[in-house]
C-alpha cells in the first residue's frame, strides 16, 4: 500500500558515473561522454522505473587535479547540458529534466532564456540546478584572472535569482491571444518589463519567450554553506546534498527546513535529495565485492592525490599495503580528515584501498542487498533525513540496471516509490505547486 511519504528519485549522471574507475569496469561504456545513443538509453530506462528526474551536472573547466591524475578521470569532459537534455526532451515523454547552470559566469537573459525553452521543448519538465561554482579554474575561462569571492558569488546568486523568476514572469500565461481577427498577437497590457537595476545586475526585460509550462521551471540548489543554505531556503525547492551519515543529514534538513519556515515558505515545498551511491548484490558480500573490484579500478596516482587532499598531508610516501600510519594535525578540514582516519579504522582498509576509495566516491554509499538498501532509504524517509536520493550510479549501464530492476521494485512493494507517474510536469512529481506570475497574480 502506497505510504503518505514517497520518495523522490533523482539520476545525478555523468554518462560513465562519477566513479573514476567506472570506465575500466567491465561492461562500461567508456565513450558515453560523448555518445547520445547511450543517454537516451539511460534516460528511457529511469523514465521506465518512474524517476523524477535525470540531472546532468555541469562545469566550466576540467576539474582543478593535476594534470597526471586528470589524465586518469573520465569526468573531465561532457555534453553541454542544455543540448543534451533538449536532445533527450524529444525522446522522452515524463522523466524531469535538471540542468546545472552558474550564476557566477552565466547572465541571467541567457539562463532564462534556455529555461524557459528547455520547458517549452519538454511540456514542464525542465529544472535548474542553481551553482555559484566552486572550481576556481572557471574563472580562466570567462575572462578573469581569478575567481569572485564566496560571500559576493552568493549576493549575485540571490539577485540572479530575482532576474531570472522575473524574467520568466515577463508574459501573463494568456498574453498569446493570437488573434487572427482583429490581428493582435498578444496583448501588450499582460507584459511586464522588469527594468532591473540592482547591485549586480542590470537587465531591462521582458523576456522574448511566452511563460514556462510550469510558471518557473522547478528551483534546485546545491551549495552547501552558509550562504548557500540561505539561499535554498529563500529560494530552491529541490536541494541536492551530499551528507555522509543519517546524523548529520538530519542536521542539515532541519536546519534548511528550519529557515524556510522563517522566511515564511511552507517546508513541504522542498525536497532534500542527498546524493547516495547505490551499489546492489545478490547478497551484502557481493555488492561489497563489486565495490572493492571498482575501487582496485582507480589507478593509483589519482587515488594517493586524492587521499593527499583529503588529510591535507602528502601521502605518497606511505606504504601503499600497510594501514595508514599515524599522523598529526594538519591544516585541512578537521571534519575532513577525522572521516578519512574513522573510514580507514572501521573498515581496516589499507593506504592502498583508503586512497582508492577516496579517487573512486567518497560520498554516502549504500552497498548491499536490494532489501537493505530499501531499508536505509526507508529509514532516511522517516527519520526525516531526506525527501528521497540523488542517486549515483557506480558503473553504467549495469549498475543503472541493477537500481532500475532490482532496487526500485523492492521500493515500490514498500509503498515508497511511484509505480506510476501521477503528473505531466517535473512539478507534479515533485508534488510542488505552480508559481503564481508575480506581475499578474492569478492568471
Ligand atoms: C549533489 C551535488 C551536485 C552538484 N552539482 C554541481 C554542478 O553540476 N556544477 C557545479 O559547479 N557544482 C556542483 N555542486 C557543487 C555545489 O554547487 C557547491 O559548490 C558545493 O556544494 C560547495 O558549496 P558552497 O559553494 O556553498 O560552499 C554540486 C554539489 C552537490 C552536493
Amino acid at each position: 500500500m502506497a505510504q503518505e511519504r514517497q520518495l523522490h528519485l533523482g539520476a545525478f549522471m555523468r554518462p560513465v558515473s562519477l566513479h573514476t574507475g567506472a570506465w575500466r569496469y567491465p561492461g562500461a561504456y567508456p565513450d558515453a561522454n560523448f555518445n547520445f545513443k547511450h543517454l537516451k538509453a539511460f534516460a528511457q530506462k529511469l523514465e521506465a522505473a518512474k524517476f523524477d528526474a535525470f540531472f546532468m551536472a555541469d562545469h566550466l573547466a576540467v576539474l582543478n587535479m593535476p594534470v597526471e591524475a586528470l589524465k586518469r578521470s573520465q569526468t573531465v569532459t561532457s555534453f553541454e547540458p542544455f543540448t543534451l537534455l533538449s536532445a533527450l526532451a524529444a525522446v522522452t515523454e515524463r522523466i524531469g529534466l535538471v540542468a546545472t547552470a552558474s550564476t557566477t559566469f552565466d547572465e541571467p537573459y541567457h539562463v532564462a532564456r534556455r529555461f524557459a525553452s528547455l520547458d517549452h521543448i519538454s511540456d514542464g519538465r525542465a529544472g535548474w540546478n542553481i551553482v555559484t561554482t566552486a572550481n576556481p579554474d572557471a574563472a580562466l575561462n570567462f575572462g578573469l584572472d581569478e575567481h569572485i569571492e564566496h560571500g559576493e558569488r552568493y549576493q549575485r546568486a540571490r539577485e540572479f535569482y530575482d532576474v531570472v523568476t522575473g524574467l520568466w514572469d515577463s508574459f501573463a500565461d494568456d498574453a498569446f491571444t493570437r488573434d487572427v481577427e482583429s490581428g493582435q498577437f498578444f496583448d501588450p497590457a499582460r507584459m511586464h518589463v522588469l527594468n532591473h537595476k540592482g547591485d549586480e545586475l542590470s537587465v531591462r526585460g521582458p523576456l522574448n519567450i511566452a511563460r514556462p509550462p510550469q510558471g518557473w521551471p522547478v528551483i534546485v540548489q546545491a551549495g552547501q554553506s552558509e550562504p548557500g543554505r540561505q539561499l535554498a531556503a529563500e529560494t530552491a525547492e529541490v536541494v541536492f546534498c551530499s551528507p555522509r551519515d543519517l546524523l548529520s543529514a538530519q542536521a542539515l534538513y532541519a536546519d534548511i527546513k528550519g529557515r524556510m519556515a522563517a522566511v515564511g515558505r511552507d517546508p513541504r515545498h522542498l525536497k532534500i535529495l542527498p546524493a547516495a551511491f547505490i551499489v546492489v548484490g545478490s547478497n551484502v558480500e557481493e555488492a561489497r565485492a563489486k565495490r572493492a573490484n571498482l575501487d582496485s579500478l582507480v589507478h593509483y596516482d589519482s587515488a594517493i592525490a586524492s587521499l593527499s587532499i583529503a588529510l591535507g598531508q602528502d601521502a605518497s610516501g606511505f606504504d601503499p599495503d600497510g594501514p595508514l600510519p599515524d599522523i598529526g594535525e594538519t591544516n585541512a578540514s578537521k571534519t575532513g580528515r577525522a572521516q578519512v582516519l574513522k573510514l580507514a579504522q572501521d573498515e581496516g582498509l589499507t593506504v592502498r584501498q583508503l586512497a582508492q576509495r577516496y579517487g573512486g566516491y567518497s560520498g554516502l554509499a549504500f552497498v548491499g542487498t536490494p532489501e537493505t538498501i530499501a531499508d536505509q532509504m526507508a529509514e532516511w524517509l522517516a527519520e526525516r533525513g531526506s525527501d528521497g536520493f540523488n542517486v549515483v550510479f557506480p558503473y553504467l549501464p549495469q549498475g543503472l540496471d541493477d537500481v532500475v530492476d532490482q532496487l526500485v521494485p523492492e521500493l515500490q512493494r514498500r509503498g515508497i516509490f511511484r509505480r506510476d507517474y501521477q503528473g505531466m510536469t517535473l512539478r507534479e512529481h515533485l508534488g510542488l505547486p505552480r508559481p503564481v506570475n508575480s506581475f499578474f497574480a492569478g492568471r
